[in-house]
């Protein structure tokens, strides 16, 4: 076990740090930035059926339906395409309206979630087309679609998600890329933008994780926190949800992600100054509107941890600590904010001893309802 670690301490840390790499092989031979062009087989061979589709419908599970929720964001915006994001469980038993001019796109890292499993069979038995972004080879999720595209990831030990969620939100990046191509939604110099910027994530990702010693002296400031709040807009709401997420996990400090213009319905009545919120607020997105929330924290003394693009200056005048990310653009963006607080929440786990790679009541795949 301490070979397949490859020198890290848990499977978890190489799998943060593999990001780069797994980011890349999502990609490879995928995006060809030069010709202007996404080759994904499963979607040129259906094209049609993206194309007439009224709507997507993404069915998925944990992790995998945060991602489901980067790709609403992602195929509206650029390609046009009205999404539903549903939880696979709530779905299945919902006696939900699907016809054959729907499309749907199930999510799952492992290929083996019985109710993501169960969904897709309901949703091809009312004659919708289902595609499966799965990581695992194979699996059942990848031979019951229709049609799919696999992640390439490597295999993920800890139960934690990590790049997993990554090369998912790669993947359904280049799906939108490439329908909005088609359907004419996007301009051919933003095309060609997006393009090149995705080739550039592997680095800047690679320059996010640089930030790990100083994310884990925040760790050590706010590790016997009893709670902890996640906020983020647009692209970047799912985001706050996943970091909730993976801090709930592994370290099981009760955590909440919202979205941030919503704390003021709600949650903004826990904020004291034993309330440590991690606010994703990068330049792009919404940017004064997340730095008015973030005074709206500060005025209740709550301690602010401010994810920001690097070279910021208003946010870190006024967030107790701020940890840097490469600007990408607005959409691209999960794909940096995410790596620290993966980070974050590692780093607290293994400070309470916790097992971080094996978390309690946790299954990597849950193969039953
Ligand atoms: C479990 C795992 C999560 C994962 C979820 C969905 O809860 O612990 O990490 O996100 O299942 O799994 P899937 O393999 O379908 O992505």
């Amino acid at each position: 076990e301490q070979i397949e670690k490859g020198g890290y301490e848990h499977f978890m840390l190489k799998e943060i740090y593999e990001q780069p790499l797994a980011i890349k092989d999502t990609y490879r031979g995928r995006l060809l930035v030069e010709e202007g062009i996404i080759k994904l087989s499963g979607v040129e061979d259906n094209m049609k059926r993206f194309l007439n589709a009224d709507r997507i419908i993404i069915v998925a599970c944990g992790t995998s339906w945060h991602a489901g929720l980067v790709a609403e964001y992602i195929f509206e915006d650029l390609a046009r395409i009205p999404v539903e994001v549903e939880y696979a469980s709530e779905f299945r038993y919902r006696n939900p309206v699907i016809t054959e001019k729907d499309v749907v796109i199930s999510i799952s890292q492992s290929g083996e979630t019985a109710d993501t499993l169960a969904a897709i069979k309901l949703a091809k038995s009312k004659g919708a087309f289902v595609f499966g972004v799965c990581n695992v080879v194979g699996s059942s999720i990848a031979r019951e679609t229709d049609a799919g595209a696999y992640t390439h990831a490597g295999p993920e030990i800890g139960v934690a998600s990590t790049k997993a969620f990554t090369t998912q939100i790669t993947l359904l990046t280049m799906m939108a890329l490439r329908l909005a191509r088609a359907k004419g939604t996007i301009s051919s110099s933003d095309y060609r933008r997006q393009l090149q910027e995705l080739e550039l994530i592997p680095e800047k990702v690679k320059e996010a994780l640089k930030a790990d010693k100083h994310i884990q002296s925040i760790a050590e400031t706010y590790k016997d926190s009893r709670n902890m709040l996640y906020l983020g807009r647009g692209y970047n709401f799912p985001v706050a949800l996943e970091g909730a997420l993976k801090l709930k996990e592994i370290s099981y400090i009760h955590a909440e992600g919202y979205p941030a213009a919503e704390m003021k319905h709600g949650p903004i009545a826990l904020i004291d100054e034993n309330m440590p919120v991690i606010v994703i607020a990068t330049k792009k997105g919404h940017y004064e509107k997340v730095v008015s929330n973030i005074q709206e924290i500060k005025s209740r003394k709550g301690k602010i941890i401010g994810i920001v693009t690097q070279g910021d200056v208003s946010v870190r005048e006024l967030a107790d600590h701020v940890i840097e990310v490469p600007e990408t653009l607005e959409n691209l963006s999960p794909l940096l904010t995410t790596i620290p607080l993966q980070l974050l929440s590692y780093h607290i786990a293994v400070m309470l001893g916790k097992n971080v790679d094996q978390p309690r009541n946790l299954a990597k795949s849950v193969t039953v309802e």
